[in-house]
């Protein structure tokens, strides 16, 4: 069975193609905003749309394949941005019409976890699963999944953005990671919930500590602070749980830092680690497409809404 698969919550525009359980394409452009601003939403739309016919030719081409090859079509449904994902839904229905295909919608945060366990090897880890929007702490149960612990106000990805953009650089996580190294640590502050994440004061102290203290100390002591905070959750998580192994996943799992931080952490307690390689961590059609084909396997229902779900989150689905 072949699967195509739609990425379109965001910043990046992927599509990916799976054979069962094979990657055989995973093709992706992603929208750049001007420096100093943040994502506007009808940006991120034209542009998916302006580049949706050019990533779905060098897809199909790399898979060595036509349309009509494609046995199901996957989009991601949510969560995410409305308008971004409203290109992405309409375009996978409109391939659904004109090709005569069936259509399934995947949950984006499931998408990043099993994509990654796939690869793990593992049987049943805990998620630790960190981006833009999202930092949870994810169980997988026979029930669903049960998100244990989470960001009370921002996803991680966004604070790094968000801090980025206020200091005048480019907002992107690894922009931030390269300007912090070899800075000093500041005080700053610490806020973890039981297993739950507050990014929110240490955004506005960071902001307010950069107009007086170097900007380099600032960046790697906020990093460091959030880093440590989603550590100290997710070792609390393993130990209520009992895992024996973590998968961390999400465009923030790059992180070289955070993996050490948690590979260390890992080491310590006995628990076996697993981070994906970049290109399955950042937002990409190949995940929505696997998690198509894990889908489809077990129900060939056709779903009956076929809509962006914004809000979409993980604990719903049963
Ligand atoms: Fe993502």
């Amino acid at each position: 069975m072949k699967v195509l698969g739609i990425e379109c919550t965001a910043h990046t525009l992927g599509i990916g193609i799976v054979n069962k359980e094979k990657i055989i394409a995973n093709e992706m452009d992603t929208y750049k905003p001007p420096k100093g601003e943040g994502m506007i939403p009808r940006d991120l739309a034209d542009h998916h749309a302006k580049v949706f016919s050019a990533v779905l030719k060098s897809a199909l081409k790399k898979a060595k394949l036509k349309m009509n090859d494609i046995d199901l079509i996957a989009f991601s449904q949510g969560p995410g941005i409305g308008a971004p994902l409203s290109v992405g839904c309409t375009a996978a229905k409109f391939l659904a019409a004109k090709y005569g295909k069936p259509i399934i919608g995947v949950n984006h945060c499931r998408a990043h976890l099993e994509i990654a366990k796939s690869h793990s090897g593992f049987d049943n880890p805990l998620f630790l699963y960190i981006s833009g929007g999202n930092s949870q702490i994810v169980l997988k149960e026979k029930s669903g999944y049960h998100v244990l612990g989470e960001t009370l106000d921002m996803g991680i990805g966004n604070l790094f953005d968000s801090f980025s953009r206020s200091i005048g650089l480019e907002s992107h996580g690894s922009v931030l990671e390269k300007f912090s190294k070899g800075g000093k640590y500041i005080e700053l502050p610490y806020t973890v919930k039981g297993m739950n994440l507050v990014f929110s004061g240490l955004l506005t102290h960071a902001q307010k500590l950069a107009k007086s203290h170097k900007k380099k100390d600032v960046a790697y002591s906020l990093m460091e602070n959030s880093f440590a905070m989603t550590c100290e959750a997710t070792e609390r998580a393993l130990f209520l749980t009992k895992k024996r192994s973590l998968v961390v996943c999400g465009g923030v799992a790059q992180n070289k830092r955070l993996q050490n931080m948690l590979m260390k952490m890992c080491r310590e307690d006995n628990i076996e680690f697993y981070v994906a390689p970049d290109e399955l961590n950042r937002d990409n059609g190949a995940m929505i497409a696997y998690t198509g084909y894990i889908n489809r396997k077990k129900s060939k229902k056709q779903i009956e809404k076929i809509s962006p779900i914004p809000n979409y989150r993980i604990d719903s689905i049963h």
